[in-house]
């Protein structure tokens, strides 16, 4: 396989198709095939989750993909070409592949890790160096400040970052991830899964990952595959679709009884109307900016530095009691990037107990979403599944 990564195009790269046909994995010394003939086809450029029980056969599948595990029989057709008919190792460097915690080198930097394989396809030092900083860019981590870490040196959160970064340093037209952000903490989750919503919005890989969260899948992917037991399909179909028509009692069961709130994970923040924000500076007389919000009965403004990233919420109360704004960066402000779903401003509302989320756009403050929004969409939701019920609700109201 010859590469053609090349750091000025990537943002026209696309994935390349993926099919399993017939794919079956038998271990040794086991009665029943962990995977029993699977097919699906997934879309060049698409993102499909795969979901199900533990030991049902996920991380088998991804790995008979990247042939890290040798399919017993079916083919595996990248591109339209057998796996089988290319080496592994080449194989794999067209795929890039990220598990839990970001499975980094301890031993290496950052830097050494990310190239590694670049470094096995023989890049030049000045290249490799570009592709490494233009990743912890891509990647949201500060190059200077992270080449030269060591793993143990940085968060879960960043580790994982640097995971992402490696797996697409030669630029693989494939993504397979395996419980990637199984092991961070839920607000460093969504900004993950935010992160690779707007790295898939520019680069448009083909992307399968292994997730045991509904709302993860629900959320990051085009497409959800519902496994049971040997890698058995119960569902394979858009979120909407899992959400609203479960095939059957195994996926109703499965996608649980938070399925009214779930369907918040299939409105995004940028589907509803954004509430405008009163903004200030740092400084600003606080008259001024008292007088804006009052004219148009805000109750709060929002602080933001010269290229409009906030730093504070505070009332209009509290910004009338001092002279000027004050200069206060409040670290715990409920943000939200603009790709995140409304069950994810749900939760920042709450972690944050504020009855409002502040939407960015690259950083850049573009409005916020009320805790009336959120619940306004909920009862929406519900009258749309249940039509009965929410007339009733309706007569019943004074
Ligand atoms: N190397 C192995 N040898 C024998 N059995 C295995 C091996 N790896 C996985 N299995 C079995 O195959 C089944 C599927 O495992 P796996 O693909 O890891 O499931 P999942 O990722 O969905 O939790 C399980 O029953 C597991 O115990
Ligand atoms: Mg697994």
């Amino acid at each position: 396989m010859t590469t053609t990564a090349n750091p000025a195009s990537a943002a026209h790269t696309t994935g390349v198709a993926i099919e399993l046909d017939g794919v079956e994995k038998r271990y040794r010394g086991q009665d029943k095939p962990a995977v029993k003939e699977l097919s699906i086809a997934i879309d060049a450029g698409e993102t499909v989750a795969i979901v199900g029980p533990s030991g049902c056969g996920k991380t088998t599948t991804l790995k008979m993909i990247n042939r890290l595990i040798e399919p017993s029989s079916g083919r595996v057709l990248i591109d339209g070409n057998d796996a089988k008919g290319v080496d592994g190792d080449d194989l794999r460097q067209g795929i890039g592949y990220v598990v839990q915690a970001g499975g980094l080198f301890p031993h290496w930097t950052v830097e050494k890790n990310i190239a590694a394989v670049p470094n096995l396809l023989g890049w030049d030092k000045a290249r490799t160096e570009d592709r490494v900083t233009e990743l912890l860019e891509l990647v949201g981590l500060d190059s200077n400040e992270f080449r030269g870490r060591f793993p143990k040196e940085m968060s879960g959160g960043q580790q994982q970052r640097v995971g992402v970064a490696r797996a697409l340093a030669a630029d693989p037209p494939v993504l397979l991830m395996d419980e990637p952000f199984g092991a961070v903490d839920p607000i460093t989750r969504v900004r993950l899964q935010d992160q690779l919503l707007s790295i898939q919005e520019e680069l448009r890989k083909t992307i399968v990952i292994v997730t045991h969260d509904v709302d993860e899948a629900t959320k990051l992917a085009d497409r959800v595959l519902i496994l049971s037991e040997g890698g058995h399909i119960e569902q394979f179909g858009t979120p909407e679709e899992i959400l609203t028509s479960p095939a059957n009692e195994f996926v109703e069961e499965f996608v649980g009884s938070g399925a009214t709130l779930r369907h918040l994970t299939l409105s995004g923040v940028s589907d509803i109307p954004l509430t405008p924000v009163v903004l200030a500076r740092p400084g600003d007389p606080s008259d001024e900016a008292v007088a804006r919000a009052r004219e148009i009965g805000h109750n709060w403004i929002v602080v933001a530095d010269a290229e409009d990233r906030p730093r504070a919420w505070p009332s209009v109360n509290e910004v009338a009691s001092k002279p000027t704004v004050s200069k206060y960066v409040d670290r715990r402000l409920p943000v939200v990037e603009h790709t995140a779903t409304l069950a994810d401003a749900l939760d920042v509302m709450l972690a944050a107990s504020q009855g409002g989320v502040l939407i960015l756009r690259r950083g850049k403050v573009t409005g916020s979403v009320t805790i009336e929004q959120v619940t306004g969409r909920i009862r929406e939701r519900q009258a749309l599944a249940n039509p009965e019920q929410a007339a009733d609700t309706y007569r019943a109201a004074p």
